[in-house]
């Protein structure tokens, strides 16, 4: 492995998960003594230019200045790489957008020591997209501009790029990566690639390294074994609610998913209140199990009044799917998108929250931990405790805590 080299040359529009996966990929590489360093353009644009460069225009194709500018920082990265390769360095990884032919023609004639591989992050998920650009308007740049404005002048930064974007093709070795699905759309290896499948391995692997899995306090549809519907939390909910706000409150949780039920976002809240900057970001994907024409009514109900719902989902739970409503199965997809999104977004934390529902959290479980699909919906999901999940490529954990109630 020693004298292996590798030069990463990211690809993608902006706000795409590049720089993302360009750090996760440092700190996996370095978890196996692969001296890796990343030279990223954007933030030697904002040490160079004084920041200057926030505007639009300058990354119009047709000002010359601007271009000029942005392929001196590019070449200033470049002879970087190659240097530190030179040296005693095994990958460096090139964090720019990299969209334009002419920008990797120059980057595959200068940086010819060493093999290549370009990843290209692609993701066209509105929501994603949209917060993913809230975070970057955050960045010190955009200070001067409202919120609305930052985040209109980073679409036209976007659309300019888009005017110059063109897909891997004919790059040696390259993988199209979704960034959101990590799914590999479009894989060409022609060289013996250093490190392959441990970074392959990583793409697409989603990796958390703290999960914590809430479910909603105590509901006054709980006491009563009724489903469905957005009942609130009973005195002993709100109990159980602050109760987690304690136990959580040396850990710096900066988002807390929910769905966008009631009982989800009042259990967030005094755990929110306790952070210091954190934010509750509710998802429809994490939303209960629609139970259709069932909505509202008790398990007992269900018995006496449908029998046959009640039995053909006896018969096999994970797969039946309520009239008019949802199943397990069913709900994957939306599960999966869910997981994804929230993975995405709180990329750059250490912790991220949950706070789902029975059925939720059983299917956010089976994502992470293998389970017979017949075995989900029976998974043990109690209101006084929770699961902290580690999955990283090195490290599974799944463990069972009680916070005090
Ligand atoms: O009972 C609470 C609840 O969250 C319901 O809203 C939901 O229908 C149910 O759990 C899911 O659990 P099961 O699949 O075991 O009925």
């Amino acid at each position: 492995m020693k004298n292996k080299k590798l030069y990463i040359v990211m690809v993608g529009l902006p706000a795409r998960g590049k720089s993302t996966i360009a750090r996760k990929l440092k700190e996996n590489l370095e978890k196996d003594n692969v001296r890796t360093r990343i030279f990223n353009n954007g933030d030697l644009r904002r040490r160079l230019s004084g920041e200057e460069t926030w505007r639009p225009e300058f990354y119009d194709p047709k000002n010359k200045e601007g271009v000029a500018l942005r392929e001196k920082i590019a070449m200033i990265n470049i002879n970087g790489a190659k240097k530190y390769l030179g040296g005693n360095g095994q990958v460096a990884i090139l964090d720019a957008t990299n969209v334009s032919q002419a920008r990797r023609e120059k980057i595959i004639a200068l940086l010819d020591d060493h093999p290549q591989l370009f990843i290209e992050c692609i993701n066209d998920d509105e929501d994603i997209l949209e917060a993913s650009i809230l975070r970057k308007v955050s960045l010190s740049e955009f200070n001067r501009l409202d919120k609305h404005t930052a985040i209109s002048v980073f679409k036209q930064r976007i659309r300019y790029y888009q005017q110059i974007y063109s897909h891997l093709k004919n790059e040696r070795n390259f993988v199209k990566l979704h960034s959101l699905h990590n799914q590999i759309l479009e894989e060409e290896i022609r060289d013996n690639i250093p490190f392959y499948s441990r970074i392959r391995d990583f793409i697409v692997t989603d990796t958390v390294k703290n999960l914590f899995l809430i479910r909603h306090g105590e509901t006054f549809f709980n006491l009563e074994d009724r489903i469905g519907g957005d009942s609130g939390l009973t005195e002993k909910g709100n109990a159980q609610a602050k109760a987690l706000a304690q136990h959580f409150k040396t850990r710096k949780i900066p988002y807390i998913f929910t769905s966008k039920m009631k009982r989800t976002i009042q259990t967030a809240n005094p755990i929110k209140r306790l952070q210091k900057d954190c934010a509750i970001i509710a998802l429809k994907e994490f939303d209960e199990i629609d139970s259709g024409v069932c909505e509202c009514m008790s398990y007992e109900e269900i018995r006496r009044e449908m029998p046959e719902v009640y039995s053909r989902r006896k018969q096999d739970k994970y797969n039946y799917i309520y009239p008019d409503g949802e199943g397990y199965v069913s709900m994957k997809k939306r599960i999966d998108m869910g997981i994804k999104k929230a993975i995405y977004l709180a990329s750059n934390s250490q912790n991220i929250m949950i706070v789902g529902h029975q059925a939720v959290n059983r299917m956010i479980l089976s994502h992470f931990l293998y389970r017979r699909t017949e075995d989900v919906p029976y998974i043990y999901i109690p209101q006084d405790k929770y699961y902290h999940i580690i999955a990283t490529q090195d490290k599974k954990l799944f463990q069972l805590r009680r916070y005090k109630d």
